[in-house]
Order: structure tokens, then C-alpha cells, then sequence
């Protein structure tokens, strides 16, 4: 798919901050965790990364469509007013502080309208590749065992299912660990 970019959120600001609430609420319902009070920590401490699609392409700005997002490919263009692009797919990560170089993805999702055409492949590449510029050599997260499309598009990108964390959010709510080491 063309006119996507994927980049680290850097700054925080109220729009975007107000846009990933509501991009969260939509596309993980009853398992949307963040609020305006998380994502700007996660911005601050962890890394926030997204993908964008560009209704209409802007002069001299960069495409990454694949590969590492590097250090300076950071711009905020989400919180101007003449902004032309959408945010349509959110990683959310955070670092651990009990195990050395692992990082755990906290929130990961796609826009409906814009699944399964390869973005979330390309989006958690591009997080795997910031991580590993920062050093990070393990990445763990888990999933809903009975979500098939996010466990298959995990396996794909080269976790592996380590164990079952039980009631991990709420009794009965069992999550599997998949890890990634990089
Ligand atoms: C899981 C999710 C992020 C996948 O994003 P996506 O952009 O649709 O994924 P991709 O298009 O990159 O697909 C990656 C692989 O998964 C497969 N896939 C995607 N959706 C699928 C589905 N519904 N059922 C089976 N396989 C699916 C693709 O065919 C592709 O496999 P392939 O490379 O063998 O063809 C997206 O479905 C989503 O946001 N779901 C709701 C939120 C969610 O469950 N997040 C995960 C929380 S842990």
C-alpha cells in the first residue's frame, strides 16, 4: 500500500494524544488500556510508534516504507492544523526495568479499513528495527490465544510462544507471552 510512513512519536501533544485514545477505544473495544494520562508517559519513557497514510502525498517529505526508523526521522506533521495524514495503525512500548535489554509492546493494532494488507508486518518491523538501535535484544508480549490474526502476524514476525500467563488481566482473562530475541 503506498503514501504509508511509520515513525516515532516523539512529542506530546494534545491532538495526537486526544486521536490515539480514540484509535485505541475503536480498534481493541473492551481492551483499550490507555488514556490521556498513559499515552503521554508511554511517549515520554517508551516509544511510541506509528504508521501514517497520507491522503495526498507532501512535497520533500520522506517515505519509509520499510527498514529501521533511524533517529531523525521524527516529525510531527499529526498536530498541524493543515496536516494531511491519518493514523492508521499504533505500537506502543515500553522497556523493562527488571530485565535487562527487553522491551514489552504493550498496545499494538491496525485500523479495520486498512487490515490485512500487510501493515501491521511492515509496523512491527519498524518498531523490531528502532528496538534493536536501542539495544534491546528481547521483545515480549502477549496476545488473546483465540486471536488468530494477531498470533499468526506474530509468528510471522518471528515470536514465539513461551507460556500462558493466566488471569493476567482480570480473572479468567489468559494472555500467552510470545518473545522475540533479537
Ligand atoms: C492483528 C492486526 C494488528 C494485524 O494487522 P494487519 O495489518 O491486518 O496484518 P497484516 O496485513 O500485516 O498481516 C500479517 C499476516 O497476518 C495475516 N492475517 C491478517 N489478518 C488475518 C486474519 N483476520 N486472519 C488470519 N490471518 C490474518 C495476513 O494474511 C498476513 O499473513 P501472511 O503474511 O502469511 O499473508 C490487526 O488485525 C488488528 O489490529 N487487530 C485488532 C487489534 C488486535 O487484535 N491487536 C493485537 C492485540 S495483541
Amino acid at each position: 500500500m503506498d503514501n504509508i510512513i511509520f515513525q516515532e512519536i516523539k512529542n506530546v501533544d494534545c491532538d495526537l494524544v486526544e486521536k490515539i485514545v480514540k484509535l485505541e477505544k475503536r480498534n481493541l473495544g473492551k481492551d483499550a488500556s490507555v488514556n490521556e494520562w498513559v499515552i503521554p508517559v508511554i511517549i515520554r519513557y517508551g516509544k511510541l510508534i506509528v504508521a501514517k497514510r497520507h491522503k495526498e502525498p507532501i512535497k520533500g517529505e520522506r517515505r519509509i516504507s520499510k527498514g529501521a526508523i533511524k533517529k531523525n526521522d521524527i516529525e510531527e506533521s499529526i498536530t498541524d492544523k493543515s496536516d494531511n495524514t491519518e493514523i492508521i495503525g499504533v505500537c506502543e512500548i515500553i522497556k523493562s526495568l527488571r530485565e535487562e535489554n527487553t522491551a514489552f509492546i504493550h498496545s499494538f493494532y491496525v485500523e479495520r479499513k486498512y487490515r490485512n494488507k500487510g501493515i501491521g508486518k511492515k509496523l512491527m518491523q519498524n518498531a523490531i528495527d528502532a528496538l534493536k538501535d536501542d539495544n534491546i535484544n528481547i521483545i515480549e508480549l502477549t496476545v488473546d490465544p483465540a486471536n488468530s490474526s494477531a498470533v499468526h502476524l506474530y509468528n510471522k514476525c518471528g515470536f514465539k510462544r513461551v507460556g500462558l500467563r493466566k488471569d493476567e488481566y482480570g480473572r479468567g482473562v489468559d494472555r500467552d507471552l510470545m518473545i522475540l530475541k533479537l
